[in-house]
């Protein structure tokens, strides 16, 4: 664990240049505006330790697999979101010596990631080895009004010198992802030219044939006097040097203005041709009027998501840097864009399409953004149905059955490690789950009929087949299966996702009874070549399956055998040998009792209604003190369910460790990049645990609470056509209605009427 961030309500802020921790600040101050996004390199030349990333959304390469022993069904391809081009690029040089902090002594560096406004600033003041003092202030953002251009203002005093200058804006293209299986290049030069007014380069993806152009202009200002200007060209790599003389004490600044495009929202003939007018329109409009555009827009988002905590400047500064990256990384226009474990902020797990988005960041957009932004992330998936299905077929199932991929771009499967790949099909439930979710959190039953029930038939057909008949249980059993906790592989009848394929098949069976005759469905059930013996087979196995359960405990058992395990508690593992996948042999992992992520709770926590409180308490009592929680999707569930019960002190440990997981460095691996997805999992566990939100049945309702280190919070939420300002503080809550439209909603239990405009004030319980 870290703690060199500076705690600040709005900003990320990091004073003094330590090279060992920048590649962590690099995935920290990361900036994105849904398009296109990218680490906190540095505009001048480093030499240091550093990842350098840009990322454009939707881009990928099927990189060839890599296994050590090749199972059939795997995957040719891991799909990788493409390392992009360097488009922020500022090489500079006074008197031929060259600005790169890796060499120079810093007297002073600061960086700092205003969220509420969105943009990165770094300021510093070195001495380069010649004893030469410049003062830099650059600042940059990718604007969230234009989503295709980006813009920095560089700002350079000399202090001790005057003399002469080269400014060498560039963009390059000629990038290697860190993570290429083979140390293959992905990009080939299509275009490119190199002017002072407009330059570009034009890519494309070796396979996949995406295009991609990156343009820039420039403008110098200030004490600047040129005296020279050349542009040049290499391999996928364009640039203008600027030679000018400056003055001891007078500032300078370079404004850059760019544009990065992909074909998959233009013509690959239109690229560059828009690519210029973006970019030159950028520059016409100056630094300072789209930084004024952008910060509007960001205003405009934190209206609707921002969460203020009142006593607590740690938490609050978690919760608005986990809010900021979920904003920046998927803005919901587009259904064939998702969001990947890191966002734009790595490239560790290819940047592709995990159960994250459905189990996790799924409820902060319906919650936070237009009925469109989840919906299209549910469309996302109806689009991949037909590759779904090819890739059931694949592993043997038939007539239908559909397994989502548990990593993907396009739908088809990428991973590969047998008992992920094959076995971690609890994906599949969450993907039915979210069809719920969506439908009940925006009474949408049209999109069951129209998309859902397509999805639900074929995952049901799929969970009917991957369950067999055991004979001795007289009851249908789920072999071979890997839960959410990873720490166990191929285990029998996981409880959670036993559980999931249940609630999977009734939803399904639901869903055919509401539509009952309806034509539509008639239509889509011939088209499916559906035959009603299929709903008596799953009526069968809803009847008939089995779950494990200890009767003395009285506690939902993982899998099978687990009691046979040596129990212990977390704080059995001896002092220093955590992460435990960190320190322990992948064997030793696999036989101790001890959970990765929420496995059992995470069934209890969806279906909680199904369960009283001392089955809760119970399960949670149970599972809690062997999870060591070294998946960053674990606390956000463990808080909720703490807070349900009421135990204030665990659910604000859990909430702080999501919330602060990448700002405080806690697994160890922020420099990677951020967890992005487990940030909605932060946003669940302020919503659900501490505000206590659920939709039941299409019904708001609140249970809401406080913890001790807090003196109030507030939050926002849309739902349906209603916005909703929550705040708490140690005596009473209120909701205010801020729209026209009424509201009905609970709290503990209790209806209340909420007329546009009003707001209504209640005792807190605690
Ligand atoms: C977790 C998975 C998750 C993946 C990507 C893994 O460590 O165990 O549940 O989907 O990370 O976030």
């Amino acid at each position: 664990m870290k703690n060199y961030i500076k705690q600040d309500p709005w900003s990320i802020i990091e004073e003094g240049f330590d090279p060992e921790l920048n590649k962590i600040s690099e995935s920290i101050f990361s900036l994105g505006n849904g398009m296109f996004g990218q680490r906190a390199n540095f505009e001048e030349q480093f030499t240091g330790h550093s990842l350098q990333g840009n990322y454009v959304a939707g881009v990928y390469y099927p990189d060839k697999t890599r296994v050590g022993w090749w199972k059939n069904g795997y995957p040719e391809y891991f799909a990788k979101v493409l390392n992009a081009s360097n488009w922020i690029g500022i090489h500079l040089f006074f008197d031929g010596e060259p600005l790169d902090l890796a060499k120079a002594k810093i007297h002073a560096f600061r960086r700092e990631l205003n969220m509420k406004e969105g943009w990165l600033k770094r300021s510093f003041h070195v001495a380069l080895p010649s004893g030469k003092e410049v003062k830099v202030v650059a600042q940059r953002f990718c604007s969230m009004a234009r989503t295709k251009v980006g813009a920095i203002s560089y700002q350079v005093t000399p202090l001790n010198f005057s003399g002469t200058v080269t400014l060498k804006p560039f963009i390059d293209f000629d990038v290697i992802n860190a993570d290429a299986n083979y140390d293959e290049k992905f990009w080939e030069e299509v275009d490119k030219k190199a002017d002072s007014h407009f330059s570009y380069v034009v890519a494309n993806t070796k396979k996949t044939n995406f295009h991609v152009v990156t343009g820039m202009a420039y403008d110098i200002t200030g004490g600047w006097v040129q005296e020279s200007i050349s542009a040049q060209e290499k391999e996928k790599y364009v640039e203008v040097t600027e030679e000018g003389s400056i003055q001891e004490g007078v500032p300078f600044t370079v404004f850059k203005y760019a544009s990065n495009i992909s074909s998959m929202h233009v013509d690959k003939g239109e690229l560059t041709s828009v690519c210029q007018k973006e970019v030159l329109k950028a520059q016409q409009s100056g630094y300072e009027e789209l930084l004024q555009e952008h910060v509007n827009l960001w205003a405009q988002k934190w209206e609707k998501s921002d969460i203020t905590i009142d006593g607590d400047v740690s938490a609050q500064q978690g919760i608005r840097f986990n809010i900021f990256q979920l904003n920046q990384t998927y803005t919901g226009e587009d259904a064939r864009l998702n969001i990947g474990p890191k966002g734009f902020t790595g490239e560790k797990y290819g940047g592709s399409t995990y159960w994250d988005t459905e189990a996790y960041c799924l409820a902060f957009y319906l919650a936070t953004s237009d009925q469109q932004v989840a919906k299209n992330l549910l469309l996302y998936r109806y689009k991949h149905l037909q590759k779904a299905i090819e890739n059931a077929q694949k592993l043997g199932f038939t007539d239908g059955a559909a397994l989502y991929p548990m990593v993907t771009m396009n739908g088809e499967e990428c991973h590969n490690e047998w008992e992920i790949t094959f076995e971690e099909i609890h994906r599949n439930g969450a993907i039915a789950y979210a069809i719920y979710d969506y439908i009940n959190y925006h009474n949408d039953p049209d999109y069951l009929l129209e998309y859902g029930l397509e999805v639900l038939i074929a995952i049901s057909r799929f969970w009917a087949q991957r369950v067999h008949w055991s004979k001795q249980k007289g009851q249908y059993v789920m072999h071979g299966v890997t839960g959410p906790n990873e720490y166990e592989n191929n285990v029998n009848n996981n409880w959670y996702t036993s559980k999931m394929a249940l609630w999977t098949l009734q939803y399904t069976l639901d869903g055919l009874q509401a539509y009952k005759g309806n034509a539509a469905l008639d239509a889509l059930l011939s088209q499916l070549k559906f035959s009603p013996e299929e709903t008596k087979h799953w009526q069968h196995i809803l009847d008939h399956m089995y779950l494990g359960y200890d009767e003395e405990r009285k506690v939902f058992l993982q899998q099978d055998g687990f009691l046979d395990k040596d129990i212990m508690t977390v704080d059995d593992i001896p002092k220093g040998q955590r992460p435990i996948n960190q320190n322990w042999s992948w064997d030793r992992i696999l036989r101790s009792c001890f959970i990765k992520q929420a496995d059992t709770l995470q069934g209890v926590y969806l279906f909680e209604d199904e369960f009283d409180r001392e089955t809760i308490e119970r399960n949670f009592d149970f599972y809690e003190p062997m999870t060591v929680h070294e998946s960053s999707l674990s606390p956000c569930v463990h808080a909720i369910l703490a807070a349900k019960l009421g135990r204030k002190e665990k659910a604000y440990e859990m909430y702080l460790r999501t919330a602060r997981l990448d700002l405080d460095d806690y697994n160890n691996d922020t420099e990677d990049g951020c967890h992005t997805t487990s940030m909605a999992g932060t946003w669940m566990a302020f919503a659900k645990g501490f505000a206590g939100m659920r939709v039941k049945k299409g019904e708001l309702h609140f249970y809401p609470m406080l913890p001790a280190q807090w003196k109030g919070y507030s939050f926002h939420i849309k739902f349906r056509d209603c916005h909703l300002t929550i705040a708490a503080n140690s005596t009473s809550v209120e909701m205010s209605n801020e729209s026209e439209t009424h509201l009905s909603l609970f709290v503990y239990d209790e209806a209340y009427e909420v007329n546009g405009g009003e707001t209504i004030r209640l005792n807190l319980k605690n």
